[in-house]
Order: C-alpha cells, then sequence, then structure tokens
C-alpha cells in the first residue's frame, strides 16, 4: 500500500500528473521535487494565476491540493527518503552532440534522476519511468539503481528496488481531463506486487479495464508508437493539403469524408502549420535511432520521412507568405496569431511558429505577435533576440487589434478561439492594402474577413474561389 510518492521534475508532465494523483487520492502524500528553485516557487505561489505552467483547471486542483498532500519543493533527498514510490518524470531531449546526435534521446538527467533515487532512497522502493524513454532504459534505470554498494551507505541495508514504466499520453491543453478520464493507463514491468500497487493508484479513479499491464518493453515502445502514430495522422494529412491548395479541393471537406469511415476515424486529422510540442518529433527520432540500431534502415527511412514533411510544411508556410506578399516582406509589419504549439498552453518547445517567425524575420518582417499565454521573455528565447523594432524585429501586443495595425498580412499560427471569434471590419480598417489573412489552422471566419476586404489563404484550400 503506498502512502507516499515522490516525483521528480515538476514540468509540464509531472506537474499535472501529480496534481491529479493527490486529488484523487487524498490518503497519500506527493511531493513534487525539482531543481529549478525558481520553477518550484513559482508551483507555490500564492497566487494560482503564476503556475508556472497554464493548463485549464490546474489551478483549482492544485489549490484544493497543495499544502495538505500535495507539496512542491527542491528538497530532493528528503522526499526520495520518505517516498514508497518515486516518478521519473525528468525532460529526455534529443541529444545535440556525440553518438546519436539529433536523434537518439540524452538521458543523462534520467541517469542523474537515478543516481539521487539510489542514493536517498529507504527500503523498498517502486521507481516509475514517467518520461518519454527510448526502449530499454528500465534496464539502466534498474542497474543504476543496483549499483549501490550497500555497505557504503547508512541505513541501505535491505533497499530493494522494483522499476515500472507508466508511459503518459496526456496531451496539454487537455491534460486535466486527459489525466481525469484516460482512455487506458499503461502499466509495463516484471515485478506482479509493484505492478499491482501503481495500478491501485490509479484504480481509485479509472475503470479497471482501461488498466493495461505489458512487460517493460512494451509500455516503453508502445509510447514511442502511440506518438509516431499521431504524428505520422498530422503528416498525412498535411500532405494532402498541399495537394487539395494544388487541386482545388478543400482538406476540411476531405478530412471528413474520411473521418467518417470508422476505421480511419476523425480525430487528428486537422491540417495546420506542423505538429509541434515536446514529444512528436524527438520520440520519431528515438525510433529511428532504435531501428538504425537494430540494422532496420528501410523502417528509419520510414519514420524519418514523418519528421521531414513536418519540416517541410513549416517552411512552405513561410514561403507561401513571402510569395504572396510581391515576394517581399522587407520592412513589411506582420501579425503574428498566436505563437504556442497548440491551444490552450503556454508550452512553445518546437511550435512551429519558431520556424515560420524566424524564416520571416531572416527576410526582413516587422512582426507584431500575440499570444494569450506566451511570455515575452519565452519569445526571445525562441526567437533568439530580444524585442526591437526596424527590419528584421518583432514585438509582443495584447491584442489582435494591435497585431493588425499597419500590417500588410495576419498569419494565424494557434488555433486560440478567439482567434475565431475576430471583428473582421474592425481589423481590416487599421491593416494596409492590399491585406493578407494567412490562416495556417483554418481557425478565422474566412468568409467575415473576405466580406472585410481582406484577401485569405487558408491550409488546405483549393484556389479556385
Ligand atoms: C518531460 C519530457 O519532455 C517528456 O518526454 C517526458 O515524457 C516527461 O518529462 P515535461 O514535463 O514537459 O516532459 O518536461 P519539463 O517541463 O522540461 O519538466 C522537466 C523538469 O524536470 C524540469 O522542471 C527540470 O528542472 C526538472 N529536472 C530535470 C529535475 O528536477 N532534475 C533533473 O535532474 C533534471
Ligand atoms: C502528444 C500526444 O497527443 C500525447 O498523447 C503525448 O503524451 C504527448 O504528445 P501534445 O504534444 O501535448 O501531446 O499535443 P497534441 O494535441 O498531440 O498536439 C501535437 C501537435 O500536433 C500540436 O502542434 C498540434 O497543433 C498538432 N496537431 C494535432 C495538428 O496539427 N492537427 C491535429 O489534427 C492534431
Amino acid at each position: 500500500m503506498i502512502r507516499s510518492i515522490c516525483c521528480i521534475g515538476a514540468g509540464y508532465v509531472g506537474g499535472p500528473t501529480m496534481a491529479v494523483i493527490a486529488d484523487r487520492c487524498p490518503g497519500i502524500q506527493v511531493t513534487v521535487v525539482d531543481l529549478n528553485a525558481e520553477r518550484i516557487a513559482a508551483w507555490n505561489a500564492p497566487d494560482l494565476s503564476q503556475l508556472p505552467i497554464y493548463e485549464p483547471g490546474l489551478d483549482a486542483l492544485v489549490g484544493r491540493a497543495r499544502g495538505r498532500n500535495l507539496h512542491f519543493t527542491t528538497a530532493v533527498e528528503a522526499a526520495i527518503a520518505g517516498a514508497d514510490m518515486v516518478f521519473l518524470s525528468v525532460n529526455t531531449p534529443t541529444k545535440t552532440k556525440g553518438v546519436g546526435a539529433g536523434q537518439a534521446s540524452d538521458l543523462r538527467w534520467i541517469e542523474a534522476s537515478a543516481r539521487q533515487v539510489a542514493a536517498s532512497a529507504q527500503g523498498h522502493t517502486i521507481v516509475v519511468e514517467k518520461s518519454t524513454l527510448p526502449v530499454r532504459t528500465a534496464e539502466t534505470v534498474q542497474t543504476i539503481l543496483n549499483a549501490v554498494p550497500l555497505s557504503s551507505v547508512p541505513g541501505a541495508e535491505g533497499k530493494t528496488f522494483s522499476v515500472l514504466s507508466n508511459p503518459e499520453f496526456l496531451a496539454e491543453g487537455t491534460a486535466i481531463a486527459d489525466l481525469q478520464a484516460p482512455d487506458r493507463v499503461l502499466i509495463g514491468g516484471e515485478d506482479p506486487a509493484a505492478i499491482e500497487a501503481l495500478a491501485a493508484i490509479y484504480g481509485q479513479w479509472v475503470p479497471a479495464e482501461r488498466i493495461l499491464r505489458t512487460n517493460l518493453w512494451s509500455s516503453e515502445l508502445s509510447k514511442l508508437t502511440a506518438n509516431a502514430f499521431l504524428a505520422q495522422r498530422i503528416s498525412s494529412i498535411n500532405a494532402i493539403a498541399a495537394l487539395c491548395e494544388a487541386t482545388g479541393a478543400d482538406v476540411g471537406e476531405v478530412a471528413k469524408a474520411i473521418g467518417a469511415d470508422s476505421r480511419i476515424g476523425a480525430k487528428f486529422l486537422k491540417a495546420g502549420p506542423g505538429f509541434g510540442g515536446s514529444c512528436f518529433q524527438k520520440d520519431i527520432l528515438n525510433l529511428v535511432y532504435l531501428c538504425g540500431h537494430y540494422g532496420l534502415h528501410e523502417v528509419a527511412a520510414y519514420w524519418q520521412q514523418v519528421v521531414a514533411l513536418n519540416r517541410w510544411q513549416q517552411q512552405r508556410i513561410a514561403r507561401l507568405v513571402v510569395n504572396r506578399l510581391f515576394g517581399t516582406v522587407s520592412g513589411k509589419r506582420i501579425g503574428v496569431l498566436g505563437f504556442a504549439f497548440k491551444a490552450d498552453t503556454n508550452d512553445t518547445r518546437e511550435s512551429p511558429a519558431i520556424r515560420i517567425c524566424r524564416d520571416l524575420l531572416e527576410e526582413g518582417a516587422v512582426l507584431q505577435i500575440v499570444d494569450p499565454k506566451v511570455s515575452e521573455r519565452q519569445l526571445a528565447q525562441d526567437l533568439g533576440q530580444p524585442a526591437g523594432a526596424g527590419e528584421g524585429s518583432w514585438q509582443q501586443v495584447a491584442e489582435v487589434q494591435q497585431a493588425a495595425s499597419g500590417a500588410d498580412a495576419l498569419v494565424l499560427l494557434t488555433e486560440w478561439q478567439a482567434f475565431a471569434e475576430i471583428d473582421w471590419a474592425a481589423v481590416a480598417a487599421v491593416m494596409r492594402r492590399p491585406a493578407w489573412l494567412f490562416d495556417a489552422r483554418a481557425k478565422a471566419d474566412a468568409a467575415a474577413a473576405r466580406a472585410a476586404g481582406l484577401q485569405v489563404w487558408r491550409v488546405g484550400e483549393g484556389a479556385d474561389d
């Protein structure tokens, strides 16, 4: 029976997951630790609007559980020592150098966390991999845990570990709803008692038939495969979107028609500026690396193409904007609607907006960026330059109206609901003519924008109108 949980990593995965566990399991003390003191301070902020990540419904959960059975601290050793179960939810970015650079995951944080657990744990501890990891990482974690020299550590007698894989399938923006009513919970492991201990936690709110048990490697590989399949659907529909634009078909209609086939299904068929987020690209590259490692070169090339198509889609949109604006955007004002990688999050990791905005800045555009949740600090980091003025500069603005002011074009990159409700007559009045709307999400009311005098390009919409 688990009474105390420690989660290492207070990020987009660790934070919401632990908030939901604490909320659903009042009998369990949940402590979330992180090396980053600023992040922990933000999780402890009295004002719940200051939490470090934005997720609908998260503030209410944290408000209810924090201080009761949900704690945020930098005191890692003490939290591990007091825990029956430790979740590893640290980041695993793609390696930038060394063997596997550009494909393999950098496991240094996982290794560091496993060493911390090995050093500080007491008695029997169940270690749960929550981070997305290459297949067979559990083996590495187990090896590190078992390497503790029992005689050298006080209290090491009787120190034992079980490693489980429990990948997270939440999507940002709907994380709380996904955690509260998951399609499935996946638990991979070899130790039946440990598996049942974790299953009992989820069993507090997840129906038993949705809790799947597999071996460790199947669990690890399922996570990579799920993300690869989802990303592949997006590259597939984006590929068809380009063909729709060329032929006069409408990708929205095509998506509806094919989605009505129950074997295909209607979800994840929205054409856009390409997928972003911390997981899809990283996980596919991981899969590619794994396939290469095992000599499966055709399989690796197959998945690599999903990423290649995604990059092409992002480049294509920036080029298209430049082309329509008479081949040059130098010194021209362009309003950018949305910067987060999807709506309802402040996360910009791998956001298509980064590549598209950088390309436009490179061409000399003056960007006026509006996003309801992304901070100016984040924009500066992602764009590699501070806010400024003049050719090849950007500024953050608070309203769509300001983004449109004096602009030749608006480029819609994130599907925030507010962008579906724009007053196009008011916006058109402050833009320079001819004025354009480039809607990379097919989110805006194109008919209203056209009625207000804008020229509209919409992803996947044939040009026969
Ligand atoms: C991350 C990975 O990106 C994802 O693949 C995995 O499934 C879960 O972990 P996320 O929660 O979105 O997802 O990452 P991030 O928001 O970067 O949070 C990780 C946190 O771990 C950071 O706050 C970081 O400071 C912390 N960390 C990292 C530690 O506390 N200790 C470490 O040794 C390393
Ligand atoms: C994804 C997986 O959905 C989740 O199960 C896993 O745990 C982590 O990775 P996330 O990246 O948070 O979640 O968001 P998701 O909703 O999957 O969107 C990823 C990207 O695909 C976004 O940039 C989104 O805008 C884009 N997308 C999604 C499309 O372009 N079209 C679609 O139809 C769906």
